[in-house]
């Protein structure tokens, strides 16, 4: 038995100690918003925040998230006004819109760590979330308004 809390609910699972972190929040907990990209932790469309950290979630067993605290992209927000989503919502970043909520949570996670990024900084956090959209300028954009939002400022 692997338990945790997902999106501030308790949540229990007998599986395969294995199995990764995303088909348990995709099949089990029926939580679609994270998406099924590469499946070898080198597109970044899986990610969610475990303890706060974003972590890709195709290659986490889930035996190794017991007693911890993950957040989906169903879980960012109640009111899904987050900073971070409210700015992706200001500037219309998406497209096709796959990748996007990776893309939301490994720059929600950053931001909270430290909101005083440079562009260069903005880039080197974001630069393992693909997008073959090649929405890039404008999630650029929009995560240093998210972090001016957090800034206060
Ligand atoms: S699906 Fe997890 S990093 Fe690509
Ligand atoms: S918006 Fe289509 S993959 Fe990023």
């Amino acid at each position: 038995m692997t338990s945790f809390k997902l999106n501030g609910k308790p949540f229990t699972i007998d599986t395969d100690p294995d199995t990764p972190l995303l088909w348990v929040i995709r099949d089990e907990a029926n939580l679609t918003g994270t998406k099924f990209g590469c499946g070898i932790g080198q597109c970044g469309a899986c990610t969610v925040h475990v303890g706060g950290v974003a972590i890709r979630s195709c290659i986490t067993p889930v035996s190794s998230v017991d007693g911890e605290d993950i957040t989906t992209i169903e879980g960012l927000d109640p009111n899904s006004a987050h900073p971070v989503q409210v700015a992706w919502q200001d500037l219309q970043v998406p497209q096709c819109g796959y990748c996007q909520s990776g893309q939301i949570m490994q720059a929600a996670a950053a931001l909270a760590e430290n909101p005083d990024m440079s562009d260069a900084d903005i880039d080197s956090i974001m630069t393992g979330n693909l997008c073959r959209c090649m929405t890039y300028t404008r999630i650029r954009t929009a995560v240093r308004q998210a972090a001016n939002a957090m800034k206060g400022g």
